[in-house]
């Protein structure tokens, strides 16, 4: 695909050196005067070959149904986002969102759309009117809520087939039956769409490229290139987070282990195999996560960890101990996607730059920076806490016992932040990580926010205290009130 030409990971970058260190020898023999053109065109050519033999995104596309399209554009725009294609149908006007290799379709549902006309009834089964279009109100009478709700998987051609049957056999429902979509000029896609009816709204488009040569999909006007300089470092989806009902997160693991291949992941070394990782201490929050593998030989699963791996987590408030945060989400959008993390090779350049364009994030308290300044183990990092504070970045340290051949460990550690909700409504929002050899997902930042939280709570009511008492003995030494 070319829009990898526009974000080259870093083991990209060592396969074309070694790619033109295995061509030194003929550029050796050149004449001095052919040697830049030769590596110039030998470098273009190794670098397209190696770019078009690495594997897709393992998320084609994340889709958001909105009110206002060209608001959200605007929106994932102080992001880096670019518009880069556009269509217009009879139910609704889309337009593609990009940054690299990240691509957002928003989604607007028609003023003149009735509801169920996506779909009409031919014989005994029920045909889809429109390619690829798929509405969170598509049965309503209006579009109630702005939601982000497809995730769109790039997937073999197999799987189209595989998943389809396997959703439907688990309880879920197919909204598109594998549909093959051939452009003229670009080839064929074959893709399904479909509804896994275990959380919530989401439902996920099943897409194979592998006879396709355009640029996003079959019917979408490309409006912008969108030359990408990487200057926000953004390198990917690190991970999405589902939001269900509290008791629903085993179902909806299940539901994605069967139908889809993934793999439970452990997320820390607390995290149980049946209860998954439980932060009680008035945080109320389960956590369950799922890795996923785009380069599988047999279903979707692959044990191997690869930076082009994708992890699906799913959170839920405990029993009888609510977290606020997922019940604010249910209660202004009922269960399904609550955040995306975006992957940063440099935090601190991504958040200065989304800052200066007037992206506001979640600052934590002064308190939380303190009990890190205050840890022996992240001290041994060696990072400028200073810096990560003026930003508000979170720091996780996962580096916690010696490595197995008993030299000094490994240094592991992640960095995150997390933007106030995309909408108006506090439902989704973006995060941004970057990841030094951490594989979690920062569960030790909510408890040290928390404590960070009842700390700053402590020192405010000691200075309310304070104060009081100090106006108490104003009160009896000012000469006002004698
Ligand atoms: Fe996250």
């Amino acid at each position: 695909m070319s829009y990898l030409e526009f974000n080259m990971p870093m083991s990209s970058t060592c396969l074309i050196a070694y790619a033109l260190h295995a061509d030194t020898k003929r550029v050796l023999a050149l004449g001095q005067g052919d040697w830049s053109l030769y590596i110039m065109r030998l470098f273009r050519l190794r670098l397209v070959k190696v770019l078009s033999e690495m594997p897709d995104p393992v998320i084609h596309h994340i889709e958001m149904c909105v009110f206002d399209a060209q608001d959200t554009l605007n929106r994932l725009k102080k992001f880096g986002f670019n518009l880069f294609a556009k269509r217009q149908t009879a139910s609704c006007q889309q337009l593609v969102a990009r940054l690299g290799t990240v691509f957002y379709l928003i989604t607007e549902r028609s003023l003149h759309y009735k509801p169920n006309s996506i779909s009409k009834n031919v014989g005994d089964e029920t045909v889809r009117t429109e390619s690829f279009t798929t509405l969170c109100c598509e049965e309503s009478p209006a579009h109630e809520v702005d939601t982000v709700f497809n995730l769109a998987f790039s997937v073999k051609k197999g799987d189209v087939i595989d998943i389809s049957e396997r959703i439907c056999t688990h309880g879920g429902q197919i909204i598109q039956a594998p549909t093959e979509i051939t452009e003229e000029k670009n080839g064929t896609v074959f893709f399904s769409i479909v509804k896994s009816n275990c959380c919530g709204n989401i439902v996920h488009t099943l897409i194979n490229t592998d006879d396709y040569n355009g640029e996003f999909l079959p019917g979408f006007e490309i409006v912008n290139q969108c030359e990408f300089s990487n200057d926000l470092k953004i390198c990917g989806i690190d991970h999405c987070t589902l939001a269900c009902y509290s008791g629903n997160s085993g179902k909806v693991v299940s539901f994605y282990e069967e139908c889809f291949g993934m793999n439970r992941f452990q997320i820390t070394s607390n995290d149980d195999e049946n209860n998954g990782l439980i932060i009680s201490d008035g945080v109320g929050l389960r956590l369950r996560a799922m890795e996923y593998w785009r380069c599988a030989e047999t279903g979707l699963s692959y044990k191997n960890k690869n930076e082009n791996s994708f992890l699906l987590v799913v959170v839920e408030s405990l029993q009888g101990q609510t977290n606020c945060n997922v019940e604010e989400f249910l209660r202004h959008h009922k269960e399904g996607i609550e955040h995306i993390a975006l992957r940063s090779q440099s935090i601190v350049e991504t958040v200065s730059k989304l800052k200066n364009n007037a992206v506001d994030f979640r600052n934590p308290p002064r308190a939380y920076y303190d009990e890190l300044r205050n840890n022996l183990k992240i001290s041994r990092l060696g990072l400028d806490l200073d810096l990560l504070s003026q930003f508000g970045i979170l720091l996780d340290n996962e580096d916690d016992s010696a490595d197995e051949s008993g030299g000094s460990p490994e240094k592991k550690y992640l960095m995150q932040i997390f933007a106030k909700p995309l909408f108006d409504l506090k439902t989704f929002f973006i995060e941004i990580i970057q990841r030094s050899g951490a594989r979690g997902l920062g569960s030790g930042n909510i408890l040290a926010l928390v404590r960070s939280i009842r700390e700053e709570e402590r020192r405010n009511m000691m200075k309310s205290e304070a104060k009081t008492q100090e106006i108490t003995k104003e009160s009896f030494t000012s000469p006002r009130h004698c």
